[in-house]
């Protein structure tokens, strides 16, 4: 995948601009911009997806702007001082705007720092920095979604399939469920878990957790928690809510290996409409999930970087409060046709 993404940031840089004709007043005469993009975790399935769309809408703008533009993507493997480093590496290398994703969205002081320094736009994605360091400068952005709607609307999902399918397998009035998270201190982690509980007790509807396990956003982590969790419940679970795809996906897997067939399974309901997800959500694998609009984000990322760097002109971009610019979610079930429009 991420050889891919490479050859495809390989082949960006084409485009030679030598002037600008019919270009917005303020315009500045822009040769060539170089984006250095920092990333928490190369692996994770939906930044990975995130990323590979980024790529496409600067190939995009690059054709329409006639600037070249190059994409440097690293991996910071999980480590806050790994990513300090190559930021200031690609800060080196003469990058005019950071893309930065932070490992631990509380400790962007470094990075602050440095691009303040140097005077380099930075924009913040899907790992959301608090308030006090966004406003500390106003070169910084922040571009993602609002984690609350993605718990609304995955609990939303849940009442669905309460209400029109028997879940209730043991008959007693209320539905176990097992909650498999993220990542300790992620905004989406904390925010969907507390959320989609709350909105199905809210529906009146009784339910009983029956574990909780952290998975980190990956499938084979998840795995690996829901055979400990089958290996001590068996087939009591009625309902997993996953607070995203990837590991929604483990989870389906550790059924498959223990063998439970379709009919004694849980209700299974994940975040994001990664690729992957969407396809168990079509063959019935997966109840539901909550589109998190990928295109939308590295779109307004692209959008952003031009404004910043080119145009001045922020008018186009929608800012929700300050700098931040959040994408709305949506519901993809397998009966709506919403389900079909996030098909490939
Ligand atoms: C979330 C996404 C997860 C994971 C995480 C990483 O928004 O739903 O799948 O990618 O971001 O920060």
């Amino acid at each position: 995948m991420w050889k891919r993404i490479r050859l495809a940031i390989a082949l960006i840089g084409l485009f030679a601009c030598t002037s600008f004709v019919g270009c917005a007043k303020r315009e500045e005469k822009v040769m060539g911009i170089k984006i250095g993009v920092s990333v928490y975790d190369t692996h994770d399935a939906y930044l990975s997806a995130l990323l590979s769309e980024f790529n496409s809408y600067i190939t995009e703008k690059a054709k329409e702007t006639g600037i070249a533009m190059s994409v440097e993507v690293q991996n910071s493997n999980g480590s806050q001082a790994t990513q300090n480093n190559s930021v200031e590496d690609m800060i080196d290398n003469g990058c005019d705007v950071l893309c930065v994703n932070l490992v631990d969205r509380t400790d962007p002081t470094v990075i602050i720092d440095m691009a303040q320094q140097k005077n380099i736009p930075v924009i913040f994605f899907n790992r959301e920095l608090v308030e006090g360091d966004i406003e500390r400068w106003s070169r910084l952005y922040y571009v993602g979604a609002n984690a609350e709607e993605s718990g609304t609307l995955q609990g939303e999902v849940a009442i669905n399939a309460i209400e029109n399918n028997d879940i209730d397998k043991n008959g007693d009035g209320a539905i176990q469920y097992v909650m498999i998270e993220g990542e300790a201190g992620h905004q989406d982690s904390k925010i969907r878990t507390e959320t989609s509980v709350a909105v199905i007790k809210d529906a009146g509807i009784k339910v009983e957790k029956v574990a909780s396990a952290i998975a980190n956003w990956d499938r084979a982590q998840a795995l690996t928690k829901m055979s400990g969790i089958i290996d001590e419940y068996g087939d009591e679970v009625e309902l997993v809510l996953s607070n995203n795809d990837d590991m929604a996906l483990g989870a389906i897997d550790a059924y498959e290996a223990a063998g439970i067939s379709d009919e004694k399974r849980p209700i299974v309901i994940g975040i994001d409409g990664i690729d992957e997800g969407l396809e168990a959500v079509r063959n019935g694998k997966m109840y539901g999930t909550v589109y998190n609009d990928k295109e939308g984000q590295a779109k307004a990322m692209a959008e952003l970087i031009y404004s910043e760097l080119v145009t001045k002109d922020f008018s186009a971009i929608e800012f929700k409060t300050g700098r931040y610019v959040r994408l709305p979610y949506a519901k993809v079930l397998k009966s709506d046709t919403i389900g079909t429009k996030y098909s490939r």
